[in-house]
């Protein structure tokens, strides 16, 4: 086990397996990976990992699964671990609604100007309650463009329907309307972005979608327009929504993942019209146990010979 996982999920894993585990929380190397992994039968990492071809070329032959400790699978080369007979699971659903509650909490703060509230109030220049200041925009009423409408797309809108806010999205297709529940489809991001006062974004990091987020996408959105990501730093490109941020075409950005974590851009830090979080998307202690249960799950099922229920397959 890569990380130091929530108690609950450590108990049981003592309980089940010979595991060995990261007392200390130590970023592991790719090379204390590697040497972890000797005579081991699996893994069980995290998206701080990169489990790339490289690395997954230099496991030994005993390791027969890796099983991550996240939704998100684009830390791993699944090819690569396929082409090595390694099966690869991962944990959807169960940090679905942490991570919309994060999504609705980015909203929030960005469009009601938090950063800059926040530290007008901490730096003691709150001077008296104004008319006219520290005034941001409000959800109700505006269009919430959701950019990839799975699950936690999906456990957004919801939120965002009790906010009074309009559903838009955009998928590679559309969803019944069992799924849809009203929400206007758009058979392209153009269309999704030019009405989307709001847009969040919940694709998962693919190499269709890196970068998506950049100069000319960006134009596409309103004037003053807010951008959300709860899902991958990579789909954006910084030096486009920095600027746009700075200049104000953009009202607001609320990001909770970044390129290059923990060293984002520092572009990012000066913006107060940027409100941002360290990467807390899944970080309840329920959703956490959640997903330590949830990897363990699927280590249990492939260690019994069945087809564990989160397999990727790619
Ligand atoms: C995931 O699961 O992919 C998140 O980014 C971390 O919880």
């Amino acid at each position: 086990m890569t990380r130091k996982l929530p108690p609950a999920v450590e108990t049981r894993a003592t309980q089940d397996y010979d595991a060995v585990f990261n007392t200390d929380d130590s970023l592991p190397t790719r090379e204390s990976i590697v040497a972890g992994a000797q005579e081991k039968d699996g893994l069980l990492v995290t998206v701080t990992d990169r489990i790339d071809a490289d690395l997954i070329r230099a496991l030994p032959d005993s390791i027969r699964i890796i099983s991550t400790f996240s939704v998100g699978y684009d830390h791993i080369d699944i090819p690569a671990a396929k082409a090595r007979g390694i099966a690869v699971t991962n944990t959807p659903d169960v940090l679905t609604d942490a991570t919309a509650e994060i999504a609705l909490l980015l909203m929030l703060g960005a469009a009601r100007n938090a950063t800059a509230s926040i530290a007008t109030l901490r730096s003691g220049n709150w001077r008296n309650w104004a008319p006219t200041g520290m005034l941001g925009t409000e959800l109700t009423g505006k269009r919430l463009g959701i950019l990839g409408l799975g699950r936690i797309g999906r456990a957004t809108a919801q939120r965002a329907r009790a906010f009074g806010m309009e559903i838009h999205y955009h998928n590679r297709s559309r969803l019944d309307a069992e799924r849809e529940k009203g929400a206007i489809y758009h058979d392209d991001i153009a269309g999704l972005f030019s009405v989307s006062d709001i847009l969040s974004i919940h694709c998962a990091s693919t190499p269709e979608t890196r970068g998506l987020i950049n100069r000319d996408t960006i134009a596409l959105l309103p004037e003053g327009a807010i951008l959300i990501n709860t899902a991958r730093g990579d789909i954006v490109d910084d030096e486009a929504l920095i600027e746009a941020l700075a200049s104000a075409r953009l009202g607001a950005a609320g990001l909770d993942v970044f390129n290059n974590e923990p060293n984002l851009h520092p572009g990012y830090l000066n913006l107060s019209n940027a409100f941002l979080l360290p990467h807390l998307g899944s970080a309840t202690l329920e959703t956490r146990n959640a997903m330590g249960f949830r990897a363990l799950d699927n280590l249990d099922a492939f260690f019994r010979g069945q087809t564990p229920r989160d397999l990727v397959e790619g």
